[in-house]
């Protein structure tokens, strides 16, 4: 398949699930208020690879991103509620320390750029269509 649909339903705040889409895993993730206040609180000037939130995300609930650190393509570390989410409460690439915050970009260590956002479309019935 081309493409995967994923239901949004189950998945709380605060929670994200790994699913997969062409072979690569994306995550999906419904951020908190604080969450994304944290994502668009941030001076760019000290970001590495400087976006803005907004440009990010179409609904702000919600962060898709391809689950790869633009490292060297280790899977990070954050969906399950077992496992570190990094100093900026996003995901934490256990291979070479990378940190990334709540809207996916990096913000230490040795990651040269945010993590990539696949293509996708968010449904109005609860759903999101990736690819
Ligand atoms: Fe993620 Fe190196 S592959 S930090």
């Amino acid at each position: 398949l081309a493409s995967t649909e994923v239901d949004l339903a189950p998945i709380e705040p605060g929670m994200a699930i790994t699913v997969t889409w062409q072979g690569k895993p994306v995550f999906v993730r419904r951020r908190t208020e604080q969450e994304i206040r944290q994502a668009r609180s941030v001076d760019l000037a000290a970001l590495r690879d400087p976006q803005r939130d907004e440009a990010r995300v179409y609904e702000p609930a919600w962060l898709i991103v391809i689950g790869i650190c633009t490292h060297l393509g280790c899977i990070p570390l954050g969906n399950k509620p077992s496992e570190p989410r990094g100093d900026w409460g996003g995901w934490f690439c256990p291979c070479h320390g990378s940190h990334y915050d709540t809207s996916g970009r990096v913000r230490k260590g040795p990651a040269p750029e945010n993590l990539y956002l696949p293509p996708y479309r968010l449904a109005g019935d609860g759903t999101v269509e990736i690819g």
